[in-house]
């Protein structure tokens, strides 16, 4: 398994030789064509970076005379946070970024970062295909100088720990476990008794083995594709969220596109968000298998009432700060009580 070994430095100078930071040469190929420049922070094996494969060649199979489109996976261009802020300015076309570090961006991607907001995969999946759901969040990061143009499946959250069976939240009483850098991610922490410990991805391995971190939270592919597996040997079931990630675009390029043009991307998102969510199936389940039987990682399947119990709250204070989102809670409603039981 690839271990990260991303630095900020590292990434700085890989911008530097791309011509990204330095503002020469950073938008043209020799042939004149226009380079789009997409960011993520998984390894080449991971379903996001197939899916963009597939984006790549469909928009290059249609529009190829005018643009390049180039793919950097591994943070190469820089944290999440940094493709987010570089999305924004332009330095690169897109980004894919957690919804969790979007709600730093507009409070409406809160929302999606809820514990226990869908009842089950299908009410998840359901929710994020309905526009009337993403559409108004989508649009509300537009005032940052970004677009949402589609989400991608990242699977269940769970807790892992290095050598802590978690059964109930009292077992992570006073544990330090990594979580993304967002506030809801916090909170969630607090109210489980855990001492949330906000760092970006690609530092968690390096933590863990250190032994600065007791564990972290994420879904499956984290143990494997990532390395997290060879040093946390518990993960427990509790299915606290289900948090998309999206794919960000900036906003002055997606505005700049003719009719015809942006006809063809959204062709191509729609492949994307297809073509990631069939490899992510099949992914998680060999995950899950290389896990088990090549790590030696146990898994758990608590009782995740009190989970649920321990963190319900947030719900009722998050209507409370943001009511416009109350209409929109409502309708994820209705896709879990259709798909309630289906998983
Ligand atoms: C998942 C998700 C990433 C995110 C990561 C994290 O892997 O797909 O977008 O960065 O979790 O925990 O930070």
């Amino acid at each position: 398994m690839k271990k990260r070994t991303r630095t900020l430095a590292l990434a700085m100078s890989a911008m530097l030789a791309l011509g990204i930071l330095s503002g020469c040469g950073g938008t043209g190929t020799a042939e004149g064509k226009q380079i789009i420049r997409i960011g993520h922070n998984q390894s080449t094996n991971h379903p996001t970076h197939t899916g963009l494969i597939a984006f790549e060649e469909y928009i290059e199979s249609r529009l190829g005379e005018k643009y390049d489109v180039e793919i950097f996976p591994s943070e190469l261009l820089g944290s999440q946070n940094e493709m987010v802020q570089l999305t924004q300015t332009g330095a690169i076309t897109f980004c894919v970024a957690s919804n969790s570090l979007l709600e730093t961006f507009s409070e409406n991607y809160t929302l999606f970062n809820l514990p226990y907001l869908f009842s089950s995969p299908e009410a998840y999946h359901a929710s994020m295909d309905d526009p009337d759901i993403v559409g108004p969040i989508f649009e509300s990061t537009k005032q940052a100088g970004f677009e949402a143009v589609t989400w991608l499946d990242a699977g269940t959250r769970n807790f892992y720990t290095v050598d802590t069976p978690i059964e109930s939240p009292a077992d992570l009483r006073g544990l330090k476990i990594r979580v993304q850098q967002s506030p809801t991610n916090v909170t969630m922490m607090d109210l489980l008794g855990g001492a949330a410990t906000p760092m970006g991805f690609g530092d968690v391995y390096t933590a863990l083995q250190a032994q600065m971190l007791d564990g972290a939270e994420n879904n499956e592919l984290a143990l494997t594709d990532n390395g997290h597996g060879d040093v946390c040997k518990y993960y427990s079931y509790d299915m606290h969220q289900m948090i998309p990630d999206i794919l960000i675009g900036n906003l002055d390029f997606m505005e700049g596109l003719s009719e015809q043009e942006r006809t063809v991307f959204d062709e191509g998102f729609t492949i994307l968000n297809q073509t990631q969510r069939a490899a992510w199936e099949v992914a998680v389940e060999e995950s899950k298998a290389y896990a088990e039987n090549e790590q030696g990682v146990n898994f758990i399947y608590p009782d995740i009432e009190p989970f649920q119990q321990a963190l319900q709250p947030m719900h009722e204070d998050m209507l409370a700060q943001y009511p416009d989102l109350a209409p929109i809670y409502e309708l994820i409603e209705q896709h879990n009580a259709e798909f309630a039981s289906a998983s």
